[in-house]
């Protein structure tokens, strides 16, 4: 286990290398060299995914994100991060953190037809603890949260003691883990595991055999919910079903989703 600084996979604003301009000017920029680079189709998924995620921070989240004492938006120097890490490919693909929007977790655990109350669920790559406190709302016998990046961890405690001090989410509800995702111990309860896109093809590749293994000792139900999902692929493996999202949830997601959302069940 060690602790580097992180770089991680770079964002389409790092990738054209048009960090320093005003974001009037760099969204427009980023739209048309992706038009020329990578065709008219991605470019409408990029624009609608923005635009989705602009609305839902606004007019949706806006309100719970200020309920947060620490975050990216509140970050401060003492932030920097430190990095627990297996190898060091963990960092080149670990994917910047952008909390999920609460309409999203929400409707991709119903669109499942998960109950939570049978489950245990795990935010693998949690940052500062977004979408673990909307899901902490949920009836979850209770939730664990897995980041590798030390100053994201931190604001997670932080936090969740706020919570705990204001009485919004009971003290112990949510546990905390700085660990990688590859090092990480899964709790041996049934699981609903939430990936909101935390990394690339290797690592997850990684994590899944990690998560077979874990079965494989502890035979449990388990659920993964993907989203964002860019490495689905590696989800066509035996023991691994996806399931169909079904109902008005499905619907939203599919039209007000700013990302898509696989489901899976495994039958290790
Ligand atoms: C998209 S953010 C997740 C945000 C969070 N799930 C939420 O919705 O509030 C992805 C997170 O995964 C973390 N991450 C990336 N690779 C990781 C790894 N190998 N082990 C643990 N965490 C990792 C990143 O540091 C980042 O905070």
């Amino acid at each position: 286990m060690g602790q580097t600084p992180m770089t991680g996979a770079a964002s389409k604003t790092d990738q054209y290398g048009l960090g320093s301009y005003p974001a009037i000017i760099r969204e427009p920029l980023v739209a048309m060299r992706m038009l020329a680079s990578a065709g008219v189709a991605a470019t409408f998924d990029h624009v609608r995914t923005i635009s989705l995620l602009r609305l839902h921070n606004r007019f949706v989240d806006r309100r719970r994100r200020e309920k947060f004492v620490a975050s990216l938006e509140q970050a401060t120097n003492a932030d920097a991060p430190r990095v627990r890490t297996t190898m060091p490919e963990e960092v080149a693909e670990a994917v910047h953190c952008a909390p999920l929007p609460s309409k999203t977790v929400k409707w991709a655990i119903d669109a499942a037809g998960l109950d939570p109350a049978e489950y245990h669920l795990v935010d693998v790559g949690s940052g500062w603890g977004f979408a673990l406190e909307v899901a902490s709302e949920l009836p979850f016998r209770s939730l664990t949260g897995v980041e590798f990046d030390g100053g994201f961890h931190e604001m997670a405690v932080r936090n969740f003691e706020d919570f705990a001090a204001r009485g919004t989410v009971a003290p112990g509800r949510v546990t905390l883990k700085h660990e990688s995702a590859l090092e990480t111990d899964l709790p041996a309860e049934p699981l609903v595991v939430l990936l909101a896109n935390p990394f690339g093809e290797q690592i997850m590749a990684r994590f899944l055999d990690r998560l077979a293994a874990s079965l494989k000792a502890h035979p449990r139900p388990v659920c993964i919910l993907y989203v964002n999902p860019t490495q689905a692929h590696l989800f066509d493996r035996p023991g691994l079903d996806e399931i169909a999202l079904q109902g008005a949830s499905a619907r939203l997601l599919r039209l007000f989703s700013p990302y898509r959302v696989r489901a899976y069940r495994w039958h290790g």
